[in-house]
């Protein structure tokens, strides 16, 4: 169910973010690791009983006028009028709406990529998304060689100065027989259940059709959600070597060789894949009209596919990619491209009518590139 009227515009999501930084204080542990940041101190009550009093309380099936109680991190009452006893830490919410935290679905702290490192690590990440009321998120564990369960076990390890919930994606880089057994062991023991396969990046992540079968069979034996990066990745590696021949190495010729073309047949591609071995599946980081509308399709005929916009997709044009400043063009490529003006507006439309589903932050930034924490939207996660 989409959390939000379809009529609402996107700028309502950022708005909301801002205005009810009272969210995350359903979770006392949390506010500890925020409060000395940049929080509120009238938040940072040591009391186990706070009061968030006439705000409108936003819920996935209606919104109205009410109080919120909590009791030792606990919701334990949301009504109006809600009296309390003098001891009760009482914020006044009047004007402003009280929302559930966001679960955003797509992180990738402290990750090694390329030679460099995302710019957050869990701690730092953790503490930006609660201040903008992200109390939960769902990072992808990048395996060690290939090896699912090695990866696992770092990222357990990269987690350990975590203040909030978090839960684990599986990123599956290479397919074998050794890498299919290994995802029961995650799936029965380490609680993974949603694994991200790779229809791009030929020669390193990149799975065939073939692969991507067995893969698809494997999540569905599994009861697990597979999600998919889809791109063509041998029509990028094509179009990456007309670029090349014509000289055009620069951020421009990333999205050159990579138009939303290959993101449309790659979509369609996995979703009729997914149809034939009748499994979910979940695409990550939508970028185009092109691969909206295989979804939308998908949709309507009743198939089970989850699309996943980016804000980068949702707000920005590839205008930037054209600045003839390298160091200003190279920070807004990412795979698949930000697109022509057009997209943007379109992506918009798809998630607040529900065509799309999820948002996620832009927070893939690499050192020495930019920060993205001004950006930071209150996730929506909406479930099959
Ligand atoms: C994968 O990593 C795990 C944990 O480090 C290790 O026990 C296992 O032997 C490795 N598997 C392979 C095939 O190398
Ligand atoms: C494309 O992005 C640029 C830079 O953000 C912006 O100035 C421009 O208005 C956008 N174009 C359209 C048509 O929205």
């Amino acid at each position: 169910m989409a959390p939000f009227p379809p009529s609402t515009p996107l700028h309502l999501f950022l708005f909301f973010s801002i205005s009810i930084s009272i969210l995350p204080i359903s979770e006392s542990q949390q506010l500890q690791g925020v409060c000395g940041l940049e929080w509120d101190p009238a938040l940072c009550s040591t009391s186990g009983k706070i009061l968030i009093k006439g705000g409108t309380v936003v819920n996935a099936h209606n919104k109205e006028v009410a109080d919120v109680y909590i009791q030792d991190g606990v919701i334990a009452s949301v009504r109006p009028n809600i009296i309390v006893s003098d001891d009760v830490t009482i914020l006044d919410a009047t004007g402003k709406y009280v929302m559930p935290g966001g679960i955003d679905p797509h992180t990738h702290l402290a990750m090694e990529f390329m030679g460099t490192e995302t710019i957050d690590d869990f701690f730092s990440g953790q503490a930006a998304a609660l201040a903008g009321g992200t109390t939960m998120h769902i990072d992808f564990v990048i395996p060690v060689n290939g090896n699912l369960s090695a990866g696992f076990d770092l990222y357990m390890n990269k987690a350990k100065n975590s203040v909030m919930d978090y839960g684990f994606h599986m990123a599956v880089t290479k397919w074998d027989e050794t890498v299919s057994e290994d995802m029961q062991v995650l799936v029965n023991e380490k609680g993974i259940n949603s694994f991200k396969f790779f229809m791009a990046y030929k020669g390193s992540f990149m799975i065939n059709d073939e692969l991507l079968l067995q893969a698809l069979e494997r999540c569905k034996n599994l009861g697990a959600l597979p999600m998919v990066h889809a791109e063509n990745g041998d029509a990028v590696a094509e179009g990456q070597r007309k670029m090349i021949e014509l000289g055009i190495t620069g951020p421009k010729g990333h999205a050159l060789s990579r138009p939303p073309l290959f993101e449309g047949e790659a979509t369609a591609r996995a979703i009729r894949l997914a149809r034939f071995v009748n499994t979910p599946l979940y695409v990550v980081h939508v970028m185009s009209i092109d691969a909206t509308e295989e979804i939308a399709r998908a949709k309507m005929s009743g198939q089970k596919v989850i699309g996943e916009p980016v804000v980068s997709g949702l707000v920005l044009n590839d205008s930037w990619l054209w600045n003839p400043d390298f160091a200003i063009a190279a920070q807004y490529v990412m795979s698949p491209p930000i697109r022509k003006s057009g997209h943007d507006k379109s992506l918009q439309a798809a998630l607040s009518s529900g065509i799309l589903q999820v948002s996620l932050l832009p927070d893939q930034t690499y050192v020495g590139l930019y920060n993205s924490r001004s950006l930071r939207l209150v996730l929506i996660f909406t479930h099959l």
